[in-house]
């Protein structure tokens, strides 16, 4: 698809599991922007004992947010890389007020603004059923579910061969506090981005192909 116009910075919206990580890979693929998941940098920076995985790691496990100024940081300096420029499809961020006008801020210096913020709309017993059901590739953070969309050799990611894992979060107590925080700190930011003029409502409770069907169509009309 061709948007190579003018720069496109799009913000996936959803609670946690309502696919925002899914979409985000396949139209990042399709879109040739990079994926900009801000709790992918987080689980590497884990992984790699970081000081700021090592700082992530309380919040994460209890399904609370890591605190703005680290976040901010983080993903600012993720959008400075130069494979940025032409736009990114962020996954996870911004997620509070605070990180969304700090975003806003960073793209405005460079004169261009958020072209597109699509909610992924899913009911809470269907995120609770896709997150309880997850595996995610160790090697390229590839993403399955075991009924939705499984694996051809169980525990083995297609594209790569790697082992696949469930998150630690994804234990039914941790989701229930990461949807609690999501309402209580994210969710407002779906009035905030209503209020820009690029807020998108898709219905997320459908196959993955018919929900990337719409994401593609927004895009398209965004573009022009
Ligand atoms: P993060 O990794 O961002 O987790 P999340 O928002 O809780 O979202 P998930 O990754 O769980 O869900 P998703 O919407 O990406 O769904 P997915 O595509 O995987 O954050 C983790 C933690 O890091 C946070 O709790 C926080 O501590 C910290 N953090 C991260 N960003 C932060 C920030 N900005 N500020 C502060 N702290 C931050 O899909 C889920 C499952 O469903 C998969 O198995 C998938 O195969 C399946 N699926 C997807 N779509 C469909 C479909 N249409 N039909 C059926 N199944 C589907
Ligand atoms: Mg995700
Ligand atoms: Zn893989």
């Amino acid at each position: 698809m061709d948007t190579s116009s003018k720069p496109l910075f799009m913000i996936m919206l959803g609670a946690p599991g309502a696919g925002k990580g899914t979409q985000a890979r396949m139209l990042s693929e399709v879109l040739g922007l990079p994926q900009v998941s801000s709790g992918d940098i987080f689980r590497e920076n884990l992984r790699n004992a970081t000081p700021l995985g090592r700082l992530a790691k309380g919040y994460m496990d209890r399904g609370e947010l890591v605190p703005d100024d680290v976040t901010i940081d983080m993903v600012m300096d993720r959008l400075s890389c130069p494979d940025c420029a032409g736009g990114a499809v962020l996954d996870g961020f911004p997620r509070t007020l605070a990180q969304a006008d700090a975003l806003r801020q960073a793209l405005v210096a460079q004169d261009v603004r958020v072209s597109l913020a699509p909610l992924l709309e899913v009911s809470d017993d269907a995120v609770i059923g896709r997150l309880a059901g997850r595996r995610v590739c160790r090697d390229c953070q590839a993403m399955y579910h075991v009924v939705f969309s499984p694996p051809k050799v169980e525990g083995v990611c297609d594209k790569c061969g790697g082992q696949l894992y469930r998150r630690a979060d994804d234990e039914p107590d941790t989701v229930r506090n990461r949807l609690f925080v999501y309402y209580k700190q994210t969710a407002p930011l779906v009035g905030y981005y209503f209020a820009h003029g690029v807020l998108v409502t898709i219905d997320g409770d459908r196959p993955i192909a018919a929900v990337q069907a719409d994401l593609l169509s927004a895009v398209q009309a965004a573009s022009v």
